[in-house]
């Protein structure tokens, strides 16, 4: 019943793909409603190409349109991993073995995958550069950064996050702050458990760029999550053909390759545990499209110390 209202959201063109993950498994058992599905996808793609949403993780953006805001109009900034020779980097890569990366999180019915994708990637750095890994939190972001294109529940993006946590000093403990899930006022006074001093853009379309940035630190990536392949991924590398409307922010963690010789990014999901692998995912890399697999090499970014 959820999947159905969820689908007949996203034809209205009003799917909160940043809060909803859909049960993917119910339905690819039911070949009837897979086959109504491709139809759907169809319609879905067609509809999405007019109204491209790109406050990351805005159901209403989709709609209005409100925040809309190119990838040419970021400003850029350097590249602090642009000298890093590609012969020097690690053949694979898991932040997670390095203890880089915190428990999987599940934004819930909340448009705010961005202070997801933002976290992971702050939650990263400062375990690199501190040695201590702290749960961040998001909540701090969904109530208090409402600024620029960062409206809480409903979307933002993750530079956005970054510029608050700079200005902000930094941000608390999810222990301190924890997560509801829905806009609230924003609770000044918190202690600031982490901080970061800038942040940088991965050069976009680029995945080799994209691996020496992620060889170094878990990397804030958007996708197109909107996606049925994206939607309807359960395990294993991700392939095929995916959009490039980019309205979902997570969380680039490592990158490898399979016994079979298939190249993926390791990516970190905000949909709680049973998404996915156990809430992660694994998207092919170096795909002939220069953007990547749903667009992940458009619009990546980094908090740096
Ligand atoms: C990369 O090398 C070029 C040429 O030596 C230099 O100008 C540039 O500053 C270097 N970039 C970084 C981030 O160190």
């Amino acid at each position: 019943m959820a999947t159905l209202k969820a689908s007949i959201l996203a034809m209205l063109g009003f799917a909160f793909f940043c809060g909803a993950a859909l049960a993917a498994r119910d339905l690819s058992d039911d070949s009837a409603m897979v086959a109504r599905h491709e139809q759907w996808m169809a319609q879905y793609r067609a509809a999405s190409t007019k109204t491209p949403p790109r406050r990351l993780g805005g159901s209403r953006s989709i709609k209005t349109n409100k925040g809309f805001k190119s990838s040419n109009m970021r400003i850029p900034t350097g590249f602090r991993y642009e000298n890093v020779s590609a012969d020097a980097l690690p053949t694979t890569i898991d932040w997670r073995t390095k203890g880089a990366v915190t428990p999987i999180k599940d934004q819930g019915q909340c448009g705010c995958c961005w202070a997801f994708s933002a976290v992971a990637a702050t939650e990263g750095i400062v375990k690199i550069s501190t040695g201590k890994l702290v749960s961040l939190a998001e909540q701090e972001l969904v109530d208090c950064d409402v600024h620029d294109e960062d409206q809480g529940c409903e979307g933002g993006l993750m530079d956005d996050a970054f510029k608050f946590i700079i200005k902000n000093g930094g941000l608390t403990t999810e222990s301190s702050y924890p997560y509801t899930a829905a806009d609230g006022k924003c609770k000044s006074g918190s202690n600031s458990a982490a901080t970061i001093k800038g942040y940088e853009d991965v050069p976009a379309n680029d995945e080799a760029a994209l691996m020496k940035a992620v060889a170094n630190q878990p990397v804030s990536v958007a996708v197109d999550g909107g996606d049925m392949t994206f939607q309807f991924y359960s395990g294993g590398v991700m392939t095929g053909s995916c959009g490039t409307d980019l309205d979902h922010g997570i969380a680039a963690i490592g990158y490898g390759k399979t016994s079979d010789g298939t190249k993926y990014w390791l990516m970190k999901n905000s949909w709680g545990t049973t998404w996915g692998e156990n809430g992660y995912l694994r998207m092919e890399k170096d795909i002939s499209d220069k953007r990547g697999m749903c667009g992940l090499a458009m619009e990546p970014s980094y908090p740096t110390k």
